[in-house]
This record gives structure tokens, sequence and C-alpha cells, in this order.
């Protein structure tokens, strides 16, 4: 099918290369022109794995082709609209990039067209968008409008994308039901010819749901939102295994062993960011007071993942006496592992509080640092993680990229000023990192010294079975 994708982000990028993968004819549209160029001329605007080698597959087989919007109007019988929905300041999604697109589509496509929101957006958009469509349309133009949320993680987008848990498809109509069930049919047969594993043969195939438009954008603000409270959640529990001599990834184990509750998303760590939940939480809360609901559950939420970037300044505070002066090595500025992205990321708040304290920060990130540039231009950065600490007074880990894991530590002991690791994301083995004669202050875990049997005071949990998690 001719597909049009616009918006070349991370969601973009990823479902333009993806849907022609299995088979269709994509174009994908882009209105930032530096970033339009690049994917002209092959390069990648972000860093996501596996993305690029599909995505220059799809472009040399013709399969995949970059445009501006008006071209991508023309183009799709289906349009795919992946645009960003940034916060406002009072917490709603910002939806004039949807507008435009919406008016754009209106004013120049023909024909029918099925109109597909991925972006995340809060319910009653479709019906939004139905009704400007309607307002602003001219050429005949026959459309649906349907709501096709995106759950795919950076870090593994293609995956997610091509091996989703499920697909959730809000429609109106049974016209528009049958085009998304004709367009996901590679994924959910798995019948495509995979890029990234050898043999699917035995994978799940996802099931496609098909609910109501509001319903399916619903399920999206929920699943967010849900998440990060159980994020929130543990942190807390995290909190009080500080205080009372246990140890969360014990607590997490146990309680995950539950399939009512399930073991993922039970890390503790600073707190989640990303260009989702936090943005996500806010935006349903809002939707929610707007309705007449009171959702001071997510309120809690938001506000607990708020205070976990003080919560660790404070146990660095109570570890170093004195920040003022000291040279500070910060590990990660992604918000997570595997991606370049730093929006939201909670390294841009702590370095910002340890700048405030009068700290100096040198970091390092293996994918983001030049985009981090514009959000902390006034530290240093490095080349690699070793130079991030030379010095050091301290070293905040902030990202779990598995190259942290894999680091020869006892070189990073010999030149340090002083041996003391705060891990924000529970990545290393308190054990072995006090036998090398670290302080190691984790989340939740009880502290080691160096030189104490931390056996004795860290009794080996899932995440400590090996360094490796
Ligand atoms: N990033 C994620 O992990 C993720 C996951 C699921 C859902 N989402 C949702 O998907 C949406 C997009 O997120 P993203 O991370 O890809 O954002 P992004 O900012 O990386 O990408 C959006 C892109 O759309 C472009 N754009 C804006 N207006 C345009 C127009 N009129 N024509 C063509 N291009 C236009 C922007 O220049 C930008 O490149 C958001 O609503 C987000 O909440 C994101």
């Amino acid at each position: 099918m001719k597909i049009s994708v616009i918006g070349a982000g991370y969601v973009g990028l990823t479902t333009a290369a993806c849907l022609a993968q299995i088979g269709h004819q994509v174009f994908c549209s882009e209105s930032d022109n530096d970033k339009l160029e690049k994917l002209k001329n092959g390069i990648m605007p972000i860093f996501e794995p596996q993305l690029e080698a599909i995505m220059n597959d799809a472009r040399s087989k013709g399969q995949l082709v970059f445009g501006g919007t008006e071209e991508g109007i023309a183009w799709g019988k289906a349009i795919f609209i992946c645009v960003g929905t940034p916060p406002l300041p009072n917490g709603d999604a910002d939806l004039s990039a949807i507008e435009g697109v919406a008016r754009a589509i209106a004013k120049r496509a023909s024909g029918y067209r099925l109109i597909v929101e991925k972006s995340t957006v809060p319910v009653q958009t479709g019906a939004q968008l139905r009704k400007h469509l309607g307002i602003h349309q001219s050429n005949a133009l026959e459309y649906d409008v349907a709501s096709n949320p995106e759950f795919l993680r950076e870090g593994s987008a293609v995956g997610d994308f091509l091996h989703p848990d499920r697909i959730v498809v809000g429609v109106e109509s049974e016209r528009a039901a049958n085009l998304l069930r004709e367009i996901y049919a590679p994924v959910t047969e798995q019948s495509f010819e995979c890029p990234i594993h050898k043999d699917c043969s035995n994978r799940k195939r996802p099931r496609l749901l098909v609910t109501d438009t509001n319903s399916a954008e619903l399920i999206k603000h929920a699943s967010n939102s849900f998440l990060a409270m159980k994020i929130s959640f543990i942190n807390m529990v995290a909190n009080l295994c500080e205080v009372v001599g246990a140890d969360v990834t014990q607590v997490a184990e146990g309680m995950g062993l539950d399939p009512r509750i399930g073991g993922s998303f039970l890390n503790p760590g600073i707190g989640f960011g990303g260009f989702c939940f936090p943005k996500d939480v806010q935006a349903f809360i809002r939707i929610a007071q707007k309705s007449g609901c009171d959702f001071s559950l997510l309120k809690e939420v938001e506000k607990i993942n708020q205070e976990r970037i003080g919560h660790f300044m404070q146990r660095l505070r109570e570890e170093l006496w004195v920040v003022r002066g000291k040279k500070i090595a910060v590990l990660g500025l992604a918000f997570k592992p595997n991606t370049d992205d730093v929006r939201f990321a909670p390294s841009i708040p702590l370095i910002n509080a340890l700048i405030g304290e009068g700290a100096a920060v040198s970091a390092y990130d293996p994918e983001a640092m030049e985009k981090a540039k514009a959000d902390l231009p006034d530290i240093k950065y490095c080349a690699d993680p070793y130079t991030a600490c030379e010095g050091a007074d301290a070293i905040l880990l902030v990202t779990e990229w598995e190259e942290f894991r894999q680091m020869d530590w006892s070189r990073v002991k010999s030149t340090v000023e002083q041996p003391l690791v705060l891990d924000g994301r529970n990545l290393l083995k308190a054990e072995a990192m006090s036998q090398l004669g670290f302080r190691y202050v984790s989340v939740g875990r009880p502290s080691v010294s160096p030189g104490r049997d931390a056996a004795l005071s860290v009794v080996a949990s899932k995440k400590e079975v090996s360094v490796l998690r």
C-alpha cells in the first residue's frame, strides 16, 4: 500500500522504515530542513539500534522516500501522523503540529484517505481531527480518522515495531479497520522478512485489538501512566529500604514473582524521563482534570518522580559533606540506554543541581553528548568514561549503558580523587565495587565501604548474580 508518514522523529522514522520493510511503499515527510537533507543523503539524525540499516536498505530498494509535508500528503492512501506532542507549560499536550498537519491534509488531499494518529494525543483528539478536517476540506476529500497509538521503546524501537505485544487500532468505520488490518497483516502474521532475527518462526503473533477511537487514545495514556506509577511505587519502596536496611532488589524480585504484579518496571532509580512518561503523565492528569475527574494518584506519581533528583543529591551531600568545588563525573546523559535522546532526561536537572551547588562536572555518554550540549553547555564532555572519571571526587552513574557495567573499574579507582560511586540505576555489583576499594552507594540497597565484607550486608540479588545483569 502507498503510505505516508508525517514527521521523521524517533517514532516516524521507525514507522516509515518498518512499514517499508514489511512491503509497503512509504513516503516519509519531515518539516525540519536540516533533518530532511540528512535523511535524503542517508545520514541518520538520531541514534536508534538497527534503524539505519533497514532505512538504507528500504531506500536502496525504492521502498522508502523522504521529502516535504505537501508531497507526503499527496502520496499515501493512509497517512500516519507522527509529529511531536510536547507539553505546554500547564501540562496539556501541545497539539499545534497535529492541527497543522490536519489542516494541510484537508486543503491538499483529494479522494479517499485514512488519517492515522500515531502521535500520543489526548482522548477525543480523533473527534477533533474529524471535525476540523470537515471544516477545512476541499478537493472532494473523503476520509476516515483512526487512532493507532505507538508503544515502541527507544533503544529497541525496530524490534518493538516488528514484534509488538499488541497493535491497537481505534476506528469508527469498518473500512478503516480493514485498511489497518491490511497494513499490519505482515506483522500480525509475522510473515515479513525479519531484519534483526535469524528465525522468527516460533514468535507469538501479536493481537490486533480494534476499539473505538476514544478508547484507543485512552489506552496509550493509561498504559504509560500505569508504567510510570510502577516506577514511582518502587522508588518509594527503595526510599523505605534505605531507611530500614532492606534491599529493594530482593523486595522487587519477591513482588514480581506474583503474576498479578509482574517483575518489569520494578527497577528503582533516579526517576523516569524521556519524551513519553513525564509528558504523558502530565497530559493524563490534565485530561482527567478537564473531564471533572481528580486523578490525584497520578499527581503523586509525578511528585515522587520529581523528588528523585533531590533525594540523589542528598545522598551525594551525605557522602561528600561539601559539594562546592568538587569534581563530579557523570556517566550517562541519555534518559535510558541505547538512545541518544536527552529530552526530559534526569541527567539534566541532576547536572544543573550539581552546577548550582558549585561542582565541576565532567560527563560521558556513548551516544547522547551531541544532543546534551544544547541543554548542558557548561560541562566538560569527555571522549571516554575513564577520562571523565579522572580526578573525580564522586562518580554518578545516571544511565545504565552496558559499557559502564563492562568498564575496568580498577583502572578507574587508580585515577580518582576519592573512590566513591553513586549508582543511580543499580547497575553494578555492590560486593565487587567494595572489593575494588570503592565506597558504593546505590538506590534502595545497603551502601558498602571498601574492604568490608559486602556479602554480609548485600545479599546476592537478581541483578547481583554477576557484574552483568
Ligand atoms: N519517542 C518515543 O519513544 C515515543 C514512543 C511512543 C509514542 N511517542 C509519541 O510519538 C510522537 C512523536 O514522538 P517522537 O519522539 O518521534 O518526536 P520527535 O520530536 O522525535 O519527532 C517529531 C518529528 O515531526 C516533525 N514534524 C513536526 N511537524 C511536522 C510537519 N508538519 N510535517 C513533517 N514533519 C513534522 C518534527 O520536525 C520532528 O522531526 C509524540 O506524540 C510522542 O509522544 C513517542
